[in-house]
């Protein structure tokens, strides 16, 4: 026997083909961003804080990328770890020539000319003090001297041959001041992908430990957003693109939809969401325990940054993502 009942949204799920039909959201390997470890030397490491994950030496870090590139992702985003010796209170390192980073751009470019390089400008791998800006002698995070060394250290990206420079150090006005910096050296094509709303996260953890980059004394309360708020991601959103950048970045993901999903409503710009290391981690580690199926976690997981209104993920996952959707192995 039948209900008399016209409208049955079951309908639209009963079979794969009409699910594949009356799909919202689509993913594929040109929405994802590969984040990569790098250090000095000859030989790559795994990371212990992040099972999966390794720090590439430059020679194998161009493999990586290449095998990414090949699986039909656009970009990376490089992430150094510096020799102890070379950190300073000043972290002048970050603008030097000759560093890590300048030299993985141009063998990446060199090797891959249509991969897209992204870096990211903030100076906690370079500073002594472990802060993503200068501390003064009382501990205060100064912000206007923060940013002329950040201009310095995208410049020096860009000259390497950076595509994208991403600050992610939250200082007050450091769009403006990047893009005025790029443009005075006619770097007017590189662009700011910025860390519009970055919140003060504990899902970062796993992340200091490969850097080895954790803060040596305080926390990162002053400069990184407070996860209570909303509204303030707007604000901070709005001034970051009056003062010149192309992407928006929400970051954390997962944990922040909603301030994806009110951005994408408010804003024009395109926007990046960025399933960051404790995200990673949260789900390898259930995986390896047997408690989820660590493949449809991750799609369901990117799926959903994606409805919220993400345009583009930085996810530690891009590699296996990109690689099942190539093999299309993935069970919507
Ligand atoms: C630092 C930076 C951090 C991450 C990206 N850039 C850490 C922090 O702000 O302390 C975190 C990424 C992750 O956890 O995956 N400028």
């Amino acid at each position: 026997m039948s209900l008399a009942l016209p409208i049955r949204p079951r309908r639209n799920r009963r079979s794969a083909a009409i699910r594949d039909l009356v799909r919202e959201t689509e993913l594929n390997a040109g929405h994802l961003i590969l984040p990569v470890f790098l250090q000095e030397g000859g030989t790559s490491e795994p990371i212990s804080s992040m099972p999966g994950c390794q720090r590439w030496c430059l020679e194998e870090l161009v493999k990586e990328a290449g095998e990414a590139h090949a699986l039909g992702i656009p970009a990376v985003v490089l992430f150094p770890r510096i020799a102890d010796n070379l950190k300073t209170p000043g972290a002048e390192e970050c603008f030097n020539p000759d560093g890590l980073v300048p030299r993985a751009i141009k063998a990446l470019k060199a090797a891959f000319p249509t991969l897209l390089v992204i870096t990211d400008v903030a100076l906690d791998p370079y500073n002594s003090d472990g802060h993503d800006g200068l501390v003064a002698e009382d501990g205060r995070i100064l912000n206007d001297e923060t940013v002329a060394v950040l201009c310095r250290q995208a410049l020096c990206h860009a000259k390497a041959g950076a595509d994208i420079v991403a600050p992610s150090d939250m200082m007050d006005g450091r769009v403006a001041a990047l893009r005025e910096a790029l443009d005075m050296e006619a770097f007017t094509d590189v662009s700011i992908m910025s860390y519009a709303a970055k919140y003060a996260s504990a899902y970062y953890g796993p992340f200091r430990g490969a850097l080895e980059s954790a803060p040596k004394a305080g926390d990162k309360k002053t400069y990184q957003m407070d996860p209570a708020n909303a509204r303030e991601a707007l604000r901070e959103a709005t001034l970051d693109e009056q003062e010149g950048a192309d992407i928006l970045m929400v970051k954390p993901a997962g944990p922040y939809l909603d301030i994806i999903s009110h951005l994408r409503g408010s804003i024009t710009l395109p926007i990046a969401a960025y399933q960051v290391s404790g995200e990673y981690l949260m789900i390898k580690s259930a995986a390896a325990a047997g408690w989820v199926d660590e493949a449809k976690v991750v799609y369901e997981s990117l799926i959903g940054i994606r409805r919220a209104g993400a345009d583009m993920i930085l996810t530690y996952f891009a590699k296996d993502m990109a690689a099942r959707l190539r093999a299309g192995t993935v069970v919507r």
